[in-house]
């Protein structure tokens, strides 16, 4: 079975019948003869197969090509005359920052989008922003350097922020119609080897974590917080026909049977705090990344969340439906979502409760048990992903005290900056050393 796509690829139209399980690396290596996007892991790690996606570096291996009809999409060779790229190919050689140029597409895409996205970024920043990209062989010292040379005097040409668009060859003509047969295999199929580059004219090549400051610095000063293991009894929950996404075929799951648990006191009377909880706009806001994308009162709710860990980027779009128990001051949100570009789905269950803290003020407690199938469930820097989950709850029960307290809380960036994970990653490590966390 194939479906029509319609994308622009390096700013020419695109029209193609493809498989559901094409990928869109294989997509335009296979079906568009582009190359230069180079395929390593295949599980969304390694950054090799970094193209832009509507703007927004993503991994072509865990993007599925259907998913992508309607999206502006540019390889590598569509940076051929791209003048900050052609610098940036210059900065790479000059600082000898490849050696087998396997890397060098999806490093040079992503070093371009740190460059136009991040003018300002120090070292730190730019390892922090190319830290989702692998290279076996070079190193990242020349890498760095030159991604920090191109910062320090980028080209005249890009300083008004005129970039070319991409001239390099798709199908000539218009709206090719590129049937692929059905026998064709779901990954590479074999071809002549691909030749290391030589020279970085012949390499060519994002991703950009939104990032928000670790809540290690904790802006409510009367929050102290802490974590402990669960020990509720594990769960899943399955969502109803009606509102679980369509599912990545065959795709294994992870997940949290048990969930992080994180409580936090609060020096506020928990009847103030309790109502803060039941406003769902609110709450939602609190949530990093979250935005309601219907009214707040509807049942069941539509929401939307972005999640980024570091380089990837997930737009999870589900319904939940929240129930409160007033008396007892509990509530329970149970939501299913699904990321349109990877098919992956996730599915949540959050309980939350407010109580008494014996040093006065509250306790909130917030609990979280989620699957999550699909090419980002196969992600396999598991622990970050579990480190990722653990800060958003943290930073969710920080937003929810500034809240409590009367203060604005804006609508909350997406979370998951590499930086955020390994920040949560270096807590976590510090808490079973025995450490306060
Ligand atoms: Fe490694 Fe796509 S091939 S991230
Ligand atoms: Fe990066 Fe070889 S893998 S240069």
């Amino acid at each position: 079975m194939t479906r029509q796509v319609s994308l622009t690829v390096n700013g020419r139209p695109v029209e193609a019948m493809v498989e559901p399980r094409t990928h869109l690396a294989d997509f335009v290596r296979e079906t568009l003869r582009l190359t230069g996007t180079h395929l390593g892991c295949e599980h969304g790690v390694c950054g090799a197969c970094t193209v832009m996606i509507d703007g927004a570096p993503a991994r072509s291996c865990i993007a599925w090509a259907v998913a992508c009809d309607g999206a502006d999409v540019r390889t590598i060779e569509g940076f051929g005359d791209d003048p900050l790229m052609q610098s940036m190919r210059d900065a790479f050689a000059r600082h000898h920052a490849l050696q087998c140029g396997y890397c060098t597409p999806g490093m040079l895409i992503t070093a371009h989008d740190v460059v136009r996205r991040l003018p300002g970024a120090d070292e730190a920043r730019v390892r922090e922003e190319l830290s989702g990209n692998l290279c076996r062989c070079t190193g990242y010292a020349g890498i760095v350097e030159a991604v920090k040379s191109m910062l320090a005097d980028p080209p005249a040409s890009d300083a008004a922020g005129q970039v070319a668009t991409g001239t390099a060859p798709v199908p000539s003509g218009t709206a090719p119609i590129i049937d692929i047969p059905s026998t064709a295999p779901a990954h590479r199929t074999p071809e002549a080897p691909e030749r290391p580059s030589s020279t970085v004219a012949e390499q060519h090549p994002p991703m950009a974590p939104r990032h928000r400051p670790s809540s290690a610095q904790n802006p409510h000063p009367s929050v102290a917080s802490r974590h402990r293991p669960s020990d509720a009894p594990a769960h899943r929950r399955s969502a109803t026909s009606e509102q679980r996404p369509p599912a990545a075929p065959s795709a294994p799951g992870r997940g949290s049977e048990s969930g992080p648990r994180h409580e936090v006191a609060l020096a506020i009377a928990p009847d103030a705090l309790w109502p803060v909880l039941q406003d769902i706009a609110t709450v939602v806001r609190c949530l990093p990344g979250s935005s309601l994308t219907g009214p707040a009162d509807a049942s069941p709710l539509s929401f939307e969340m972005v999640v980024a860990i570091g380089p990837m980027r997930a737009r999870f779009e589900g319904v939940a439906n929240v129930t409160f128990d007033d008396p007892r001051r509990t509530g329970v949100m149970v939501g299913s979502g699904c990321d349109a570009r990877s098919r992956s789905t996730g599915e949540g269950r959050v309980e939350f409760s407010v109580r008494p803290s014996p040093a006065g003020g509250s306790v909130l407690a917030i609990g979280l048990r989620y699957t999550l199938k699909g090419p980002l469930a196969q992600f396999s820097r598991g622990a970050v992903v579990d480190a990722v989950v653990e800060q958003l709850l943290e930073e969710f029960a920080a937003n929810v005290a500034a809240a409590a307290a009367g203060e604005a809380v804006d609508a909350v960036p997406a979370a998951g900056g590499i930086g955020l994970a390994l920040s949560a990653l270096w807590k976590r490590l510090r808490r079973r050393l025995g450490g306060s966390g």
